[in-house]
């Protein structure tokens, strides 16, 4: 096909950043000197321009710095940004809203326990102190009080998610398992801490509780026993339930969340029941399809990985 010259497009006609600089010698600019809008001396800067400068690419060194020697950004690059599986939806968040509940628990536990006295003489008054005399004392121990429950009630509806979804099934047992352990110890929170502002309601519930914990089978009287740290509920109980609230499950369930999360990242999320498995690139031998299995060692129609369906 012939080819016909370009028209030259008027400078007039071509926007400023576009136009290519006059060369020397043409347009009126005198031969070998510089187009007159390099001629122009560069800014000076001051010492306070030079502080600003610093100022901003300070965070992204420092950053870069702490990048050097942790390696944590290809690590937390493939967390962040990892594949789910289509129809991904607002029951997926429930994990993370009890996650959220059991940190703000954790936040508000540490404020109240710098001000409570786990004494059965003091522990009454110290949580009247609270909520009377302590600046914003009423409103952490509020956020803690119903903050328990709204863990309890996001705990029960993040199981039942994964229930009817399936995702406690091939190879989320494992997953399943240390959910039920951290659905224990955080009915182990609640049930300890309702005792500790140790007023005649949460000392008549506890006798309750740890009655109805002694009717279980085989080791039902031994649980009841160790919970009443002696013959009758007092002193002692309530030193034994701080422990158990302070140090002993909290520290159980961190650990736990950590390796329930450990595991949803290395597993990635189950798809919801109602979208289909994509049939596999490569095909699988004809022995395999007609013996049910799609290739990968799946039966077909299961929704394994979060990258199955993305
Ligand atoms: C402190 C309590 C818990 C926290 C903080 C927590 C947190 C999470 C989060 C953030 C996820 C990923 C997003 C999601 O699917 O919501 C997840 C997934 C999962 N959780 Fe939990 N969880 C807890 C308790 C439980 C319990 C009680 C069970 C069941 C008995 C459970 C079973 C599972 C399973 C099977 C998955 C995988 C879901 C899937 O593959 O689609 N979790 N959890």
């Amino acid at each position: 096909m012939p080819s016909f010259p370009k028209p030259k497009i008027p400078d007039a006609v071509v926007p400023p950043p576009l136009r290519k600089p006059a060369k020397p010698g043409s347009a009126g600019t005198p031969k070998g000197q510089a187009p007159s809008d390099l001629k122009e001396p560069p800014e000076k800067k001051t010492a306070g321009d030079k502080l600003l400068e610093v100022g901003k690419e300070a965070p992204i060194d420092a950053l870069g710095w702490v990048d050097q020697r942790l390696a944590a950004s290809g690590f937390l690059t493939g967390m962040l940004f990892r594949k789910v599986p289509k129809g991904t939806n607002w029951f997926y968040t429930l994990g993370s809203a009890t996650l959220f509940a059991f940190i703000v628990q954790a936040v508000t536990g540490v404020f109240l326990a710098m001000f409570y006295t786990p004494s059965a003489t003091q522990a009454y008054a110290s949580i009247a102190h609270i909520n009377n005399e302590v600046p914003l004392g009423q409103l952490v121990h509020g956020m803690h009080k119903w903050g328990s429950s709204v863990m309890v009630i996001l705990i029960f509806l993040h199981m039942g998610r994964t229930f009817f979804f399936g995702a406690y099934k091939y190879p989320r047992e494992l997953n399943w398992v240390i959910g039920v352990v951290l659905l224990i110890l955080t009915m182990t929170m609640a049930f300890t801490g309702y005792l500790l502002p140790f007023d005649q309601r949460s000392f008549w519930a506890s006798i309750v509780g740890i009655n109805i914990n002694g009717t279980g089978p085989v080791v039902g009287p031994y649980l009841s026993d160790f919970l009443r740290a002696g013959p009758e509920l007092g002193a002692t109980t309530l030193s034994r339930f701080y422990a158990i609230h302070m140090l002993l499950v909290p520290g159980a369930i961190i650990a736990l969340i950590g390796a329930h999360m450990y595991l949803v990242v290395k597993l990635g999320t189950t798809a919801p029941p109602w979208v289909k498995a994509e049939r596999p690139k490569i095909a699988a031998p004809t022995s395999q399809l007609e013996a049910g299995a799609n290739g990968n060692g799946r039966a077909n129609g299961d929704r394994v990985n979060g990258s199955d369906g993305a």
